[in-house]
């Protein structure tokens, strides 16, 4: 008999509806209650899915009816309210970034180890189908030796966005492009080329008055003696332009683009097999929105890791690697120097 699960959302904003949304589909697990400080948005979020209402974590933990806790709150509230769930004994799904400071980051590894409690963090575009297309193609080795990783990120996020609540554009609880907007294809850039040496970044505010960036490039140098290369922006106006990332080998060279990683815009192989000409029909849909549609596929990973069905895509360690490199473009853009993730300090504002 597979197990059944009872979750929690914790924040009920702009992403909470997509959790919802995504544990609706999966077989045998419940959404049975959620918690907001905002008591008119859990009351509104509750009312939508049918479930019970609480004011904070602290109400919704001494309540206690469930196993699983989905944290959407703002980034730099996402340790503390993790931490107090694994105390509690609740196992716990953090969006992304999983938090701003990598102190933090070990904080939350190390309670979920303390409380034998599992910990997974968000990265959903991990999912997007021609993200699987290429990651299969790199799991066969059909690339050779890598070469040259980019991605690109042209969104438009105006003042009014930035306005909308107070937690965003600031070091403490957001960060700039970098570590909101830009974590989901900098996570699948490190995930296809592997680990990073160094990084030299700058970055800029151009078009909105936010504490942190809105703008910013980075080179890349990968362990394997790659390069790479991050363009990352909010200031594209007057819309969404592009999320996009190229993977370039010496047998063959992939190119995912659309706005949001979603549609295989080159597959070219040295090997070509006949079913490559059907790769890029195949891939080509674009999601409603920049969100994409992996939300549900990584809830499935979730709760077959909780079934002992599946290893966890995207766990705490998994997700401080990308925090580990976020950080490192920060000290690097902060300090005009290269940093060198294995050796230098990655400490700078963000999440101060
Ligand atoms: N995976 C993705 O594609 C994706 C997309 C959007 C946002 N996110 C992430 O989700 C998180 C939330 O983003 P959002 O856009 O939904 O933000 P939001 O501001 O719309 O929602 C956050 C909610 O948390 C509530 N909140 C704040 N402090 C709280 C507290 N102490 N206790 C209880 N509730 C509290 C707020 O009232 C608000 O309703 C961020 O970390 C963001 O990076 C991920």
């Amino acid at each position: 008999m597979t197990s059944s699960f009872r979750f929690a959302v914790l924040g009920c904003g702009r992403i909470a509806p997509k959790h919802a949304d995504s544990l609706k589909k999966i077989d045998g697990v419940s959404l049975v209650a959620c918690a907001d400080r905002l008591p008119d948005r859990a009351k509104s979020y509750a009312e939508k899915n049918a479930i019970k209402a609480f004011d904070s974590l602290e109400e919704l933990l001494s309540w206690g009816q469930f196993d699983v806790l989905s944290v959407c709150t703002p980034s730099g509230m996402h340790a503390d309210h993790a931490v107090a769930a694994m105390n509690a004994g609740k196992h716990v799904v953090v969006e992304k970034p999983m938090a701003l400071l990598l102190e933090d980051a070990d904080r939350m590894i190390e309670a979920s180890i303390r409380n034998q409690v599992r910990l997974f963090v968000v990265k959903q575009n991990r999912y997007n189908l021609p993200v699987l297309a290429l990651r299969q193609a790199l799991d066969e080795g059909r690339f050779g030796k890598l070469v040259l990783g980019t991605t690109r990120v042209r969104w438009c996020r105006d003042q009014k966005y930035y306005d909308q609540d107070e937690w965003r554009g600031t070091w403490a609880q957001d960060g700039g492009v970098f570590a909101n907007q830009a974590s989901h294809h900098i996570d699948l850039l490190e995930w296809c080329m592997g680990d990073v040496e160094s990084v030299l970044a700058k970055t800029a505010t151009h078009l909105v008055d936010i504490e942190c960036e809105d703008t910013g490039l980075v080179i890349l140098k990968f362990v394997s003696g790659a390069l790479g290369l991050i363009e990352a922006t909010t200031a594209t106006r007057p819309k969404d332009l592009e999320g996009s990332l190229s993977i370039l080998g010496e047998r063959g060279s992939v190119e995912i683009a659309g706005f949001a990683v979603n549609e295989i815009r080159h597959f070219n192989f040295v090997d070509v097999r006949p079913e490559d000409v059907e790769v890029k029909n195949k891939f080509s849909s674009n999601p409603p929105s920049v969100y994409g549609f992996g939300h549900h596929n990584y809830y499935q990973n979730v709760v077959d890791t909780l079934r002992k069905k599946a290893e966890a895509l995207v766990d705490g360690k998994e997700g401080r690697r990308s925090l580990e490199l976020i950080s490192a473009i920060y000290a690097s853009a902060e300090s005009g120097r290269e940093v060198f993730l294995k050796k230098d300090s990655l400490g700078s504002r963000l999440g101060h």
